[in-house]
């Protein structure tokens, strides 16, 4: 469980509260990955890749202390990095749609090619972050205020998205994905979803990150729509960092 510590070679403002970090890793990490990002005396959190190339990207949200110490690595620091662990997204050659919402559109951003159309979802527009990975016309940004794009929900947005894609990847906050997944369930299409629990070992051990007997740092963190058909766990409940189950 060494780490490797790794060179913050740039940085850049995605919105006022996100941020991605480059750096240099020579290590194959798949789309959907995820590495555990260490800060000493702070601590660790798990994050997916931005992108995936000989240079890769962590983008990364303000959400608290060991996230906040991340975003303020500066070029030239280190980052503390073991991984990459978890299973990954299924690739297709076909036409695919990502949504995302928040910050969840940071590890859907490596699947994003000329074959992809994108739903981003979020509160409002100071939010939404990586419009630019898309081809012009083929992303639909929807903020809850308005204030950018289509008024509404990443449901409203799905009803109105009139594309044929072969496959459909999903990320952000669970009661989203709880959403997206009751709107696809019955149609045929096949998708898979990043899901996301507390994380503290990464590699099988503390169960921390268990789900109805999968544990989401070795079976997940993507799980097909079939898979979360299965879960009674999924859209209602969650342990958090402490071990205190609570309802979503
Ligand atoms: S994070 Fe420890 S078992 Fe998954």
């Amino acid at each position: 469980m060494s780490h490797s510590a790794v060179e913050v070679l740039w940085s850049r403002n995605e919105s006022p509260t996100v941020k991605t970090l480059a750096f240099k890793w020579d290590q194959e990490v798949l789309p959907g990955q995820f590495v555990m990002v260490w800060t000493p005396g702070i601590g660790e959190i798990p994050m997916s890749l931005s992108s995936l190339g000989e240079i890769k990207t962590i983008t990364v949200k303000d959400f608290g202390p060991p996230s906040a110490a991340i975003i303020s690595t500066n070029p030239g620091n280190k980052l503390y990095i073991r991984g990459p662990y978890g299973n990954h997204f299924t690739r297709t050659d076909g036409k695919k749609l990502v949504i995302g919402a928040g910050s969840g559109m940071a590890s859907l951003a490596p699947l994003v090619d000329k074959n992809t159309y994108g739903i981003i979802s979020a509160r409002e527009k100071s939010e939404i972050i990586l419009t630019g990975n898309f081809d012009q016309g083929k992303v639909m940004v929807t903020t809850d205020d308005g204030s950018m794009g289509f008024k509404g929900n990443t449901i409203e947005a799905l009803k109105v998205f009139d594309a044929k894609v072969d496959m459909i990847y999903v990320c952000g906050p669970e009661k989203m994905l709880f959403a997206v997944y009751n709107y696809l369930k019955d149609r045929g299409i096949r998708a898979e979803f990043s899901l996301e629990r507390s994380m503290k070992c990464g590699i099988g051990i503390c169960d921390s990150c268990s789900i109805d007997g999968f544990q989401l740092c070795r079976d997940g963190p993507v799980f097909s729509i079939d898979q979360l058909g299965s879960m009674k766990e999924f859209g209602v409940s969650r342990l958090t960092y402490s071990g205190k189950r609570i309802q979503m």
